[in-house]
């Protein structure tokens, strides 16, 4: 890994700009949004920028951010800075993770395999969705030595479950991430206004595809609707026999194998009866840590605890569940309290520079995560617009850690904030 120094990374892109070549994507994360909406098809940009009913929950993610001010203290000799923090025993350079983000062949045909590359690169911890364009054993592969977790959307059958779940130790993931806030798919607007789901076409469901269990769990009967026949559901059958496994496009379309597994897949991926107790059978199958993602009230994070959660990650699913939920900044403080250091508290939802990354921490967070700015990247320019969003925000934190008059992330407290 070469110097992942904020300072150097600044002199790099002047230094370079001198030379006559700039960075290929924006800096600010609000225009990249912007640079990569021009690189999308409307329905992928759709997917990825949208959220659930008027986006309020969207909006209010990063208005949070505005109601807390940094309080920059002088003098105090920031000339050595450590953005280090250790999160389950994993020591990480800044207290930076990937969220995991499903489909990301919408913005990219390498997708996952690009951003494990760009993390690998940087020693950020990447969460490989549920829902990724490329099974997990081909990113692992990818990411080598460095740190990864898996997010497990809890399917109605347990068995796929569980082989999900030992296919994620043995890809090396140190931590399962369950996802709590998607047993139904949100109300989201501009999805349903395109009618689209990338799912339907056989997308970001890789992780299924290449399941031993999910393949048996394919070949039995499930109930779809039947659909009629059109140029355009032509396309997506096309679409869908392209996005399964293997080569052979006709052998493929005659198996019917991709279009059992669509209709699989629609009918087992999320399951609404989950409740508390079902963490048990996870404790049981393994040993791995287990993180809850998508809590929002300091209740359920001592209900974490009670389950022997090892983490948690305080999101709202980047405002696509619930439109008018809480935002995360705004339920960190409490969730904090609740939590009071015993286990690691992420965060996830808006996060868009350093200075977020700051409040977030000072407000109580051992670590925050992104989400869209790295799919942005990836749009704008594969694993290198990955690898520059990453940098992009380490540099601005570490910055933004020292202006402020803190050496290290432990010196950053309540204290640094007004608000
Ligand atoms: C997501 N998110 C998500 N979460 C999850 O647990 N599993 C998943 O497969 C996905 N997929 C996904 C796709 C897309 C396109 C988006 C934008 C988000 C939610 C994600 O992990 C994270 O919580 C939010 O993206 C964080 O908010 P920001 O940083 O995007 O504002």
């Amino acid at each position: 890994m070469s110097s992942l120094s904020g300072t150097d990374w600044q002199a790099q892109i002047y230094l370079q700009g001198f030379a006559g070549r700039k960075s290929s994507l924006s800096i600010d994360l609000l225009s990249l949004e912007e640079q990569a909406r021009r690189m999308m098809s409307t329905e992928a940009f759709a997917y990825i920028a949208g959220g659930a009913g008027l986006e309020s929950a969207v909006r209010g993610n990063r208005s949070a951010f505005e109601a807390f001010q940094i309080v920059p203290r002088m003098l105090r000799d920031v000339s050595t800075r450590d953005t280090s923090v250790e999160v389950l025993g994993t020591k990480l350079p800044f207290p930076l993770l990937l969220s995991p983000i499903g489909v990301l062949e919408l913005a990219h045909r390498q997708a996952d395999l690009a951003v494990a590359e760009a993390a690998r690169r940087t020693g950020t911890p990447f969460i490989f969705s549920n829902q990724a364009s490329y099974p997990m054993e081909r990113v692992a592969a990818v990411m080598q030595d460095s740190p990864r977790w898996f997010q497990l959307y809890w399917s109605k059958s347990k068995e796929l479950v569980a082989s999900f779940v030992k296919r994620a130790e043995r890809s090396g993931c140190s931590a399962i991430v369950v996802t709590l806030d998607t047993t139904l798919l949100g109300w989201r607007t501009r999805d349903l206004d395109l009618a689209y789901l990338p799912f339907l076409e056989g997308k970001g469901i890789a992780q299924y595809t290449s399941d031993p269990v999910f393949l048996e769990l394919m070949e039995q009967p499930s109930p779809g609707p039947e659909r009629n026949v059109t140029i355009q559901s032509l396309a997506g059958l096309i679409r869908m026999v392209n996005a399964f496994p293997g080569s052979g496009f006709v052998g493929k379309l005659l198996s019917g194998k991709p279009i059992k597994a669509v209709r699989k897949f629609v009918g087992i991926y999320s399951n609404p009866a989950l409740t508390w107790s079902d963490l048990r059978y996870l404790k049981e199958i393994t040993k791995l840590p287990i993180i809850l993602k998508g809590i929002l009230h300091p209740d359920d994070a001592r209900m974490a605890i009670d389950h022997g959660a090892s983490g948690i990650v305080i999101s709202n699913h980047g405002g696509r569940q619930v439109d008018g939920s809480i935002s995360t900044l705004q339920a960190l403080p409490g969730i904090a309290a609740a939590v009071s250091g015993k286990i690691p508290v992420m965060i996830d939802g808006g996060i868009r520079g350093g200075a977020d990354m700051f409040k977030a921490i000072a407000l109580g967070a051992t670590a925050v995560c992104i989400g869209r700015p790295y799919a942005y990247g990836l749009a704008v320019n594969g694993t290198t617009g990955v690898y520059e969003v990453i940098r992009n925000f380490a540099a601005d934190f570490e910055l933004t850690m020292a202006l402020a008059g803190c050496r290290s992330v432990k010196e950053i407290t309540r204290d640094s904030l007004a608000g």
